[in-house]
């Protein structure tokens, strides 16, 4: 391991004393020890892993389809969706978001079945006015079923520079990482009923579109497109999945790969912390708490709510 990966003021923050730190490589033994921090992603170019869904000529290519720039206009957005379909894996994309008066847009990086009943993993990021805070929303669709909305802000601007933002999904529960920071999971939860995604191949799909009507405030601020085009830019275009077809519920390596490993089938006590943290200081809503929509808390809630 060629640097310290956690820095001591992330560890003070999450709860660890300085005196009990004092080095990193005694952090670096918490993360060898207990690791289960997924591999570093593989910077890869756009063109070996994705390809445009719509409006490809609002996409822009630079360095070799290393970098890629999506672009909404009043006349479209954009998207695209990986070549490939799996089941498991390791998912992630740089993305720096639409700076700016960003009010009205939406920018998605998710995962998703498509058929009728679908499977869904969705990172949504809600833009907003010069100056105030994006809201981070995900939600996981099983079989058709979604409304599982969480929403946060984030702890840095993520139009001013490139963040990491990953999904490790294997039999036993689904991570949303920001960077190093897991701000989200969803345990398999087969034995209270409540389905889990495992036999149906996704895709991964970005895209990023106009939705004024709900994505600012509710719906109060609208896209002001004086301001247009709105582009939001990414790097890294990382994947590393057990390839099925887009039928099949099933792939040759299933159960045998990094991600399905003892120590990815639940978070280690750092990453816990980590999630306390994100849960603590940046949670807006969570549907697990939301007793007016939800009077009986939804199964899979039981075990969300232990962090
Ligand atoms: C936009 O900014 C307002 C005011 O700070 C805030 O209430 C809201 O949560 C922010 N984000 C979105 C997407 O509306």
């Amino acid at each position: 391991m060629a640097k310290c990966p956690l820095s001591r003021r992330n560890l003070t923050e999450m709860g660890f004393s300085p005196a009990s730190l004092g080095l990193c490589s005694l952090a670096l033994f918490f993360v060898t020890t207990m690791a289960a921090q997924p591999l570093k992603p593989i910077d890869v170019p756009f063109q070996k892993n994705y390809v445009p869904t719509w409006a490809g000529d609002h996409i822009k290519y630079y360095n070799g389809g290393n970098e890629v720039q999506l672009y909404l206009d009043k006349y479209t957005g954009t998207g695209f969706q990986s070549r490939g379909s799996y089941l498991f894996g390791h998912f992630s994309m740089q993305m720096k978001l639409v700076p700016g008066d960003s009010a009205g847009t939406v920018t998605a990086f998710y995962l998703s079945s498509q058929n009728a009943e679908h499977d869904e993993i969705d990172f949504e990021f809600l833009g907003n006015r010069s100056g105030q805070p994006y809201i981070l929303q995900t939600n996981v669709f099983t079989g058709g079923k979604g409304d599982r909305e969480q929403r946060i802000y984030l702890w840095f601007d993520p139009t001013r520079d490139y963040h990491y933002y990953s999904v490790l999904w294997n039999l036993f529960i689904i991570v949303f990482f920001v960077d190093d920071i897991p701000i989200r999971v969803f345990k398999n939860c087969k034995d209270l009923g409540v389905r889990f995604p495992f036999n149906q191949p996704m895709k991964i799909y970005s895209s990023l579109w106009n939705a004024d009507d709900w994505a600012t405030r509710g719906g109060v601020d609208k896209t002001d497109w004086s301001k247009a085009p709105f582009v939001a830019a990414y790097r890294s275009f990382h994947i590393d999945g057990c390839e099925a077809s887009a039928e099949a519920s099933f792939c040759a390596t299933q159960g045998r790969r990094w991600w399905d490993r003892r120590e990815y089938q639940d978070l280690d006590g750092i990453q816990y912390r980590r999630l306390r943290w994100v849960r603590l200081k940046y949670t807006i809503y969570n549907y697990c708490s939301d007793r007016s929509r939800y009077p009986a808390v939804p199964p899979e809630c039981r075990r969300d709510r232990d962090i």
